[in-house]
């Protein structure tokens, strides 16, 4: 057996329903679910129609290449031009990949080289992150070091902190810009320091997106290829950024996304998934053109969340330290002690489910930056979070008189 597997830590849904375990919920609330972080709204018609159409016709009757369809590729760079004033090439830059899931943790299995130095190669991810970070990072052969994000400064990682001797061995840097869970989107100054430091010790970026699309602000989230292209950096030299369709179109069970930027970085991606088998099925890079090709629902999809985040946010905001995010689907809030204390005791008095954010990081120095807060997905309907709003407001008023 492959003995790096046994260094991978349980994931947090497991944690949580291993904390849950021997909770009985109140019977009197119906069951609500903030802890999973899965779009829940509407599929839009126009995605099923053309993967139905696909399947009726000649979608099933050929292997697809590694590298998707030529179709499929330049849809993603019009998307690319159009959202970020971009020029990709459909050709040499752009590879459709099975959900951004797979792409982050096969992308790191193809950049890290164990013989490359003496010592053992390093991985740098946030802290707190996405557990697939770190799991890439050990079935790599690597050693995960995370950098804590700073609350008191937008959750930004403190990057200048990690020392010129872990850089030095570092091969992977994975950003996750607007991050999960805190919302935060990476301004231009973070990815100047980040390209400078990758061009002084020579590792790759991998730049996780797939929140892009659900944003608070009136600008829209500053993507790693657009950061580079603003810095001169225009073959995005050592740069590979990750971005799906699961959050953008509510298409999760799909499997659709993208990664774009430097050449030399795709091909070898390309090379590493052709042994590995991962080329996208037809019918889902048909569905997929016409999901890049349509703006209107991911519109609509926006406004919905925004709904929601302007209704629960401040109501939420009366009992803890919560505000809005820049971007994604979290509300990222700081509680009164244990967050797995918390997260327990909502789920016995008032059957809401939310995430406790020690899961979502690992300690450093002795402490765990998600330790004392809680993640909320506001995945389900307007109603639904709001009714888990008004039960959490209740029960820590509740909590705070005993
Ligand atoms: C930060 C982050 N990156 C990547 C993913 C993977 O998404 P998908 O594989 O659906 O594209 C998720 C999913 O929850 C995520 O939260």
């Amino acid at each position: 057996m492959n003995p790096h597997l046994s260094l991978l830590k349980a994931y947090p849904f497991e944690r949580l329903r291993q904390l849950f375990a021997t909770v009985t919920p109140n019977p009197d609330f119906r069951p609500i679910s903030l802890g999973i972080g899965e779009p829940r709204h509407a599929t839009p018609a126009l995605i099923k129609q053309a993967y139905c159409d696909a399947i009726m016709g000649s979608g099933l009757a050929s292997y697809p290449s590694t590298a998707g369809e030529l179709p499929l590729r330049q849809a993603i760079a019009h998307w690319l031009q159009r959202r970020y004033q971009l020029s990709v090439s459909a050709q040499t830059q752009i590879l459709p990949v099975n959900g951004s899931r797979e792409a982050l943790f096969a992308f790191a299995q193809t950049v890290l080289s164990p013989e490359r130095s003496g010592a053992k190669p390093v991985v740098v991810c946030p802290n707190p992150f996405y557990q697939i970070y770190e799991g890439a990072a050990l079935l790599g052969a690597a050693e995960p070091f995370f950098v804590d994000s700073n609350p008191h400064r937008n959750f930004a990682q403190d990057w200048a902190s990690v020392p010129d001797a872990v850089w030095a061995r570092t091969q992977l840097l994975f950003v996750c810009s607007p991050g999960n869970p805190a919302g935060a989107v990476m301004p231009l100054e973070e990815w100047k320091l980040l390209f400078d430091l990758s061009d002084r010790f020579g590792f790759v970026i991998a730049s996780d997106e797939c929140y892009s699309e659900i944003y608070f602000r009136d600008e829209p989230p500053l993507g790693g290829l657009e950061a580079a292209m603003r810095l001169g950096r225009n073959d995005f030299k050592n740069l590979v950024s990750f971005t799906s369709l699961s959050k953008r179109s509510n298409v999760p069970g799909m499997r659709s996304g993208f990664c774009a930027g430097d050449a030399d970085l795709i091909k070898q991606f390309l090379l590493f998934r052709t042994y590995h088998g991962s080329a996208m099925s037809p019918v889902v890079q048909s569905a997929s053109i016409a999901a890049w090709n349509d703006e209107a629902h991911v519109m609509e999809n926006r406004v919905l969340y925004r709904e929601k985040f302007a209704q629960i946010t401040p109501l939420l905001a009366t009992v803890m330290d919560v505000a809005l995010p820049d971007a994604g689907f979290y509300l990222w809030a700081a509680v009164q002690g244990s967050d797995e204390d918390f997260a327990r005791d909502l789920y016995a008095a008032y059957n809401v489910m939310v995430l406790p954010g020690s899961y979502l990081a690992r300690d450093v120095d002795g402490r765990n930056p998600g330790a004392g807060r809680i993640r909320m997905a506001l995945v389900a309907q307007a109603d639904e979070c709001l009714e888990a709003a008004q039960r959490i407001v209740a029960f820590v008023q509740a909590r705070k008189s005993f």
